[in-house]
This record gives C-alpha cells, sequence and structure tokens, in this order.
C-alpha cells in the first residue's frame, strides 16, 4: 500500500516534469515551422532573367489576378515609382522655380517699353477666359493634390502630423478623382476655341531665333499666339490628353487589361504631369508677375494697345484691319 502511493506520487512527478518541459520556452526544443519552406529569394532567383516571368500559386476564388505570387517586373516598377520619378518630380519642379527666379534677378520684370498708351483692345472674350480659368483652376488643384501623393508623405507629413495629412489628404484624394473631369471638358474647349491660332507657321523660326524678345532687346513680330504661347498650347493639349487617358485607366483599373499597362499608365501619368507643372509654372510667371500688362489679357480680356503692338503687332494690324481697333494718329507702325 505504502509502495503503491509511493508510485502514484512518482508518477505524477514525472507527468508534471513532463508538462513544464513542454510548457517552457527553450530554445533548444522550440520547432522552427517554416524552417523546409521554399524563401522568397529562391523564388526571385529562380525567375531571374525573364522580366515577364510570374509565379502563381494555386486560389479558390474567382479573382484570377490574386494567384500572383511573385513578379519580379512589380519590383522594378516600385523602384522607378518610389524613387526614379520622386527625383524626377523634385528636379522638374524646383529645378523651374529655381530656374524662373534666377530669370526674374537677371532680366527683371518685361516692361512695355513705350509705356502703357491708355488706350486698349480686347484680346480675349468671356468665353475664353471662362475656358482659360476654367482649365487652370481644375488644373492647380489637380497638381496640388499629384504633387501630395508623391511628396506629401516626406514633406507635408512631418510639418503638420498625421491627424492633418490624414484630413487633407482625402480631401485631395477626392478633388483630384472629380476634378479630372472639368479638366478634361476645359482641355476640350482650349483646343477647339485656340487651334485656328496656333498652326505653326514660318514666324514662329523667326520669333525663336530672336529669343522671343524675352533675351535681347527688340519684340519679334508675332500674330495672335507667339511661338513660345504655342509651345505652351501644344503642350497643354497633348499633355492634357495624355494626362486624361492615363487619369481614366487609374480611376477605372479595370479596363487597364492588367497590372503591367497599369504600371505602364502610372508612369506615364507621373512623368507627363510633373512635365507639365513645369511648363505651367513658367507660363503663371509670364502671364503675372513676369510680364507687365500681360495678366489683363485674362483678367478684364482688355490689353494695352502698346503692350499689343510689342509682344503681337501682327494680330494688332489684322485687327485694324478688321476695324477691330479703332485708327488713332498716335498709334505708330508695328516694329
Ligand atoms: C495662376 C495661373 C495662371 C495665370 C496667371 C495665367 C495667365 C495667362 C495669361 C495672362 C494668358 C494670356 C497671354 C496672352 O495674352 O497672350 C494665358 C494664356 C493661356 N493659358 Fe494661362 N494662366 C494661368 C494658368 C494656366 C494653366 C494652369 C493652364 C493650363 C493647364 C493655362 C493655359 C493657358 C493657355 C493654353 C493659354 C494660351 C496660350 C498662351 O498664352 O500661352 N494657364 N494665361
Amino acid at each position: 500500500m505504502r509502495l503503491g502511493a509511493q508510485l502514484r506520487f512518482l508518477a505524477l512527478g514525472l507527468m508534471l516534469a513532463l508538462a513544464a518541459g513542454f510548457a517552457t520556452p527553450s530554445s533548444a526544443q522550440q520547432i522552427n515551422p517554416t524552417a523546409s519552406a521554399v524563401k522568397e529569394q529562391q523564388f526571385l532567383d529562380a525567375l531571374k532573367g525573364n522580366k515577364d516571368a510570374e509565379l502563381q500559386g494555386r486560389i479558390t476564388i474567382p479573382d484570377g489576378k490574386a494567384a500572383t505570387l511573385e513578379r519580379p517586373a512589380g519590383r522594378e516598377w516600385r523602384a522607378f515609382h518610389q524613387g526614379t520619378m520622386f527625383r524626377i518630380a523634385a528636379i522638374a519642379v524646383l529645378g523651374t522655380l529655381l530656374l524662373l527666379t534666377a530669370f526674374y534677378l537677371i532680366r527683371g520684370r518685361i516692361r512695355i517699353e513705350a509705356g502703357p498708351s491708355g488706350r486698349t483692345i480686347t484680346r480675349f472674350n468671356g468665353f475664353e477666359r471662362f475656358t482659360h480659368w476654367l482649365t487652370a483652376s481644375c488644373f492647380i488643384i489637380l497638381a496640388l493634390s499629384g504633387l501630395n501623393v508623391t511628396f506629401g508623405k516626406a514633406v507635408l507629413l512631418p510639418l503638420i502630423g498625421p491627424a492633418a495629412f490624414t484630413d487633407i489628404s482625402i480631401i485631395a484624394k477626392w478633388s483630384h478623382n472629380y476634378l479630372a473631369w472639368p479638366f478634361m471638358v476645359g482641355i476640350a474647349l482650349t483646343f477647339l476655341i485656340w487651334i485656328k491660332d496656333n498652326i505653326p507657321s514660318g514666324a514662329d523660326l523667326q520669333w525663336f531665333a530672336q529669343g522671343g524678345g524675352l533675351i535681347g532687346k527688340g519684340h519679334p513680330a508675332a500674330r495672335r499666339f507667339n511661338a513660345g504661347q504655342k509651345v505652351i498650347f501644344w503642350s497643354v493639349v497633348i499633355g492634357g490628353a495624355a494626362l486624361s487617358l492615363s487619369g481614366f485607366y487609374l480611376l477605372f483599373p479595370a479596363y487597364a487589361g492588367g497590372v503591367l499597362n497599369l504600371q505602364f499608365w502610372n508612369s506615364v501619368h507621373g512623368i507627363v504631369s510633373v512635365l507639365m507643372v513645369a511648363i505651367i509654372l513658367a507660363h503663371i510667371y509670364i502671364g503675372s508677375l513676369g510680364m507687365e500688362g500681360a495678366f489683363d489679357a485674362m483678367g478684364s480680356g482688355e490689353v494695352d494697345l502698346n503692350w499689343a503692338r510689342e509682344h503681337h503687332s501682327l494680330w494688332v494690324e489684322e485687327e485694324m484691319r478688321k476695324g477691330g481697333v479703332h485708327k488713332d494718329p498716335a498709334l505708330q507702325p508695328a516694329e
């Protein structure tokens, strides 16, 4: 009896010791459940050298795309999107601002050489100005909200903190999605109303040869739009169309025809948008601070006659022939 009790006690002690042994973490006894599994790097090594290669797994949900386990091209695209694209955007935006500052410091504000005449000529009618400001206001908000995607986390987040950054980013995202539509309307109207004045001509080469009057002295002759403005017009129309098409696929990815196409449209959208931001920064500068008398064209629609004669002499002559401008003895022939 005594021996039986002793044996039971011993057995209980053994069981407790075993249980404690399993429960106590011990590095020597730990089991690594993935020790013999394939490592991600092995997948990547196996797919090396084949850009279109991808590794498919087995899935039970209807969306076939979810079966893709590895696609090395995706990593290259991510490196481009988060690295190269970031640098291209930074150089384009900051570089343009730097160049414009240098231009302002060296050249100063371009003045009306003959001074304001006090007489005006109608440059743009109400519908033209409406089209311009529709396109411009949409573009500015689209550009700022788009730049927030690229630079927001690095620049804005540390400045305003996560709560404000989240709120701003949500508003920016919705603005970007919805303002894309009136912007497209603006681009289409811009094309329709100004295409007739933006066909390249021989005078444009002369304009470039004379540095557009921006560099050096004198004002090259120009019709309604000079060669520099034609560059702006075509950049806006072609760039705007590229942004619209690529943006459409980003808004409705199901139509893009696969993730590789989406990556392509995403890159198009990113590169074209920063190039346009750079071009438009220069346009905004010359249409406001950079040139005396220019803003009135898009403000009231009426520009000073001397301004018009200096920058668009051939256009003023045409308008005079059409009787659009009252002849005045003070009005001299265009330079
Ligand atoms: C605050 C921003 C802006 C200002 C102050 C501004 C100013 C001007 C002015 C003064 C003109 C008339 C120039 C002339 O009489 O010859 C003009 C024309 C034009 N603007 Fe703007 N603009 C701005 C933004 C934009 C934006 C964002 C776009 C397009 C995305 C744009 C597209 C155009 C085009 C296509 C023309 C006709 C071609 C040209 O004159 O270069 N503008 N703008």
